[in-house]
This record gives C-alpha cells, sequence and structure tokens, in this order.
C-alpha cells in the first residue's frame, strides 16, 4: 500500500495509472513551461512568519466564494477532459467537493455533461466555466443549459481564444476519445484499471458539445477543433452580453495585469480569477502568485479577487489568502487526484490541502481564515508590486478613485 502524504505522491501515482496522453496533457505547459514552472517556485519566495504561544483552539477554514459558503477558500478549477483522467470523472470530482464543502467547476470541455453531473449531484449546485465560441446559438444553449441545471455561479474564462501550443500534445497526438494507434494501444494496455473503468461507462466523448453542435461527432485534434471553434473576436461586449443572460453571480477568470482587472470591475462582474490558465497559454508570462498583489492593490476593494496556478498544498492556499485572495482554485492536484484514486483520490486532495491549512495557519498564530493578513508572511518580494507600480500610476491618473 503506497502511504498518500502530499500532493506529489498523488501526482507520482496519477503518472503510472493513467495513459500518457492524458496524464501528459495535465502535467504541461505550453512552450517552454516557464511560466508553468514558475507557478510553482514562485510559492517558494513567500516566507511564513512562526508565531508561538498563541491560544490555537477552535480553529475555522470557513469562508464564503462570491456569497457561498465554502469550508476552506478552495474551488475545483475548471479542467478539460476530466473523464478521460478516470472513467466519470466530473461527477466524481463534483461528489468529493460536494462532501467536502467546496465548490466545483465543470469545464465547457468535459466528457460528462451539465445535465450528467446535475443527475449525479440530484440536482445540487455546481459551477459552470464558459469558453466563447463562435456559434452564439450554441453559447446561449450552454448558458441556459447551466441555468436549468441550478449552476450557482458561472466562471468566464478570457485567456483561451486561441490555443497555446503544448509540444506534448502534439507528440501524443492528444483526442478524446484516444485513437486507436499502435502506440496507444500499448500504452492503455499497461493501464488495465484505467482500460476497465472505461469501458463500464459510455461517457467517452465531450459530453457538452457532442450532439449539440451540428456536425461535431468527434473531435480528431483538440487544438485543431479549438482554433476552428472558439472566438478570436471575444470581447468585453460580449462579457456585457454574457452577463445579461446569465443573471447570476459571474467570476472571470485569467485576469493578470491591473488594466484588466480594472476593466473587470468595469464590467459588474462578482469577482475575477488572478490566473494563467496553470502556465499552459502565454509562456514567459509571470507567476500568478506574483501577479496577485498588485491586482488586489488596484481592486481589491471593489471585487473579489480569487486566484489559481501553482498551489499544491494547503501551506500555498495560506499564501494567496495571505496576499489579498479570497478564493483559490486547485486544477492539477485533483486531477491528479482522480487519475491516482479516482473520487478517493479528490477526497484525499482536499483532506490534505485542508490539514496542511488549518495547521500552517495555527502555527502562523491564527485561528480564523478571514483574519489572515500579509502580516503572516515575513515580507512580501518588492519586485512584485514594483513592476507593476508604472501600470497603478498610470491607473490613478486616468481614474482618480483608484488613488483612494
Ligand atoms: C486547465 N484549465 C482550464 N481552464 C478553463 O477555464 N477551462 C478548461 O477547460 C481548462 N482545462 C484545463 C485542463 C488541464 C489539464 C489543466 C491543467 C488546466 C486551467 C485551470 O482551470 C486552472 O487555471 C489551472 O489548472 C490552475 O493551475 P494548477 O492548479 O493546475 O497549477
Amino acid at each position: 500500500m503506497t502511504v498518500v502524504t502530499c500532493v506529489e505522491d498523488l501526482r507520482l501515482l496519477a503518472k503510472k495509472r493513467v495513459p500518457r496522453m492524458f496524464y501528459e496533457y495535465a502535467d504541461s505547459g505550453s512552450w517552454t513551461e516557464s511560466t508553468y514552472r514558475a507557478n510553482e517556485s514562485d510559492f517558494g519566495k513567500l516566507l511564513l512568519r512562526q508565531r508561538v504561544a498563541v491560544n490555537m483552539e477552535n480553529r475555522s477554514t470557513r469562508t464564503t466564494m462570491v456569497g457561498q459558503e465554502v469550508a476552506m477558500p478552495v474551488a475545483l478549477a475548471p479542467v478539460g477532459l476530466t473523464g478521460m483522467q478516470h472513467a466519470d470523472g466530473e461527477i466524481l470530482a463534483a461528489r468529493a467537493a460536494r462532501r467536502f464543502g467546496v465548490p466545483f467547476t465543470l469545464s465547457t470541455m468535459s466528457i460528462c455533461s451539465i445535465e450528467d453531473v446535475s443527475t449525479a449531484l440530484g440536482g445540487d449546485p455546481f459551477w459552470f466555466q464558459l469558453y466563447v465560441m463562435k456559434d452564439r446559438h450554441f453559447i446561449e444553449g450552454l448558458i441556459d443549459r447551466a441555468k436549468s441545471a441550478a449552476c450557482s455561479a458561472l466562471v468566464l474564462t478570457l485567456d483561451l481564444q486561441i490555443i497555446g501550443q503544448r509540444h506534448k500534445d502534439l507528440r501524443n497526438g492528444l483526442s478524446a476519445p484516444p485513437r486507436l494507434t499502435l502506440p496507444n494501444i500499448l500504452n492503455m494496455a499497461t493501464k488495465p484499471r484505467w482500460g476497465l473503468g472505461m469501458l463500464g461507462t459510455p461517457r467517452r466523448h465531450f459530453g457538452n458539445i457532442v450532439g449539440h453542435v451540428k456536425g461535431v461527432a468527434d473531435m480528431g485534434s483538440l487544438s485543431e477543433w479549438t482554433s476552428r471553434q472558439f472566438d478570436p473576436a471575444l470581447s468585453w461586449r460580449d462579457v456585457e452580453w454574457i452577463k445579461d443572460r446569465w443573471g447570476g453571480k459571474l467570476v472571470l477568470k485569467g485576469i493578470q495585469d491591473v488594466e484588466d482587472a480594472r476593466l473587470a470591475v468595469d464590467s459588474g462582474a462578482d469577482a475575477l480569477i488572478v490566473s494563467n490558465h496553470g502556465g499552459r497559454q502565454l509562456d514567459g508570462a509571470q507567476s500568478s502568485i506574483s501577479a496577485l498583489p498588485a491586482i488586489v492593490e488596484a481592486v481589491g476593494q471593489r471585487i473579489e479577487v480569487h486566484m489559481d496556478g501553482g498551489i499544491r498544498s494547503g501551506q500555498d492556499v495560506l499564501k494567496a489568502v495571505a496576499l489579498g485572495a479570497r478564493g483559490t482554485y486547485i486544477g492539477r492536484p485533483y486531477v491528479y487526484g482522480l487519475g491516482a484514486m479516482g473520487e478517493q483520490g479528490v477526497t484525499k486532495c482536499l483532506e490534505m490541502i485542508h490539514k496542511e491549512l488549518d495547521v500552517t495557519m495555527a502555527l502562523c498564530g491564527h485561528t480564523r481564515i478571514d483574519q489572515v493578513d500579509s502580516r503572516i508572511l515575513l515580507d512580501v518580494p518588492q519586485e512584485w508590486l514594483a513592476r507593476s507600480r508604472p501600470r497603478l500610476e498610470v491607473l490613478s491618473a486616468e481614474k482618480p478613485a483608484l488613488a483612494a
């Protein structure tokens, strides 16, 4: 029996149990992967302040994200093809999240459909992530389907209108379902547990799309399909009509720049996510955690600021909260849990992150996550704020309110 103690253990197990094509789809960034790596390593630049002889009883990590109660400020990020990491992956992850008391966000590019997840949860709410495609009729339909499924927040992703190149996906010929080429068959033969699961489920296509977009039965190459269907002309105007049509809580995902953060505030959204898509889009961009403080400084009083990218532990969650994130998201950590051990693996991932968060918060002398701020950090790298300061000054000159 493998003893699983941390997210890295789940990653190693997933690598053994999931076909290479799908494991590498998760464990990759775009081009040189420098932003993907920086997302994780920049957390190491933040040092925590140890405090002692503080009463550590009665701790709570409970808080809210866009007005919804959460057991800790961690949601499951939208991840495409989750149902290829493990049979019925989205359903299993949604169940684990519900049991734990954190939001699950279903990707537009999921294998299990909105309706599959809704049925599996007995109508309980979850969050839905929207990609905007050229076919607006299809987008309207998707928004309406999310409403009918009682989704309680819409996460609109703004940073993937054209796709960043991920070398491994090209080499592996990523597709869903996988093409039955000799290398794929040989590799899948070494993953019997995964294969049996897949044989036992009818869900092997993009459930939100196949059967809903005319002429799409199967998607050869994901990147090819994306480049044909996703709308490169997406604008803040579209954000406006999506907000109106949706009418519920709206979260804008993929903000890295203070100017875009200001536009997100102007759009009337309820929250924004500081995110670079897990280092899968603009390679050479700054890490997400290093982009967070300037955005909190610029707009944190006017919109709920969330972040994702590189979180691998509860300590990382605590650091993001200390820098002003009101919520965080994990992508790969739960996907590795799923590939490693199915629903139990996602639960394990959430339990480990919760325990790390709870104990580390206490060792920093705090008992309530809502009261954590930057004073629990020894310092914040000044260059993180400094490189955005010129932008902040320009914004302050344009909009006097921002200077306050
Ligand atoms: C993603 N991400 C993503 N985001 C989104 O809005 N829609 C999607 O379909 C996907 N798909 C996707 C697939 C895979 C395999 C990964 C790893 C990521 C990005 C995701 O929501 C989130 O921003 C990152 O995963 C956060 O970084 P970490 O936690 O994975 O480091």
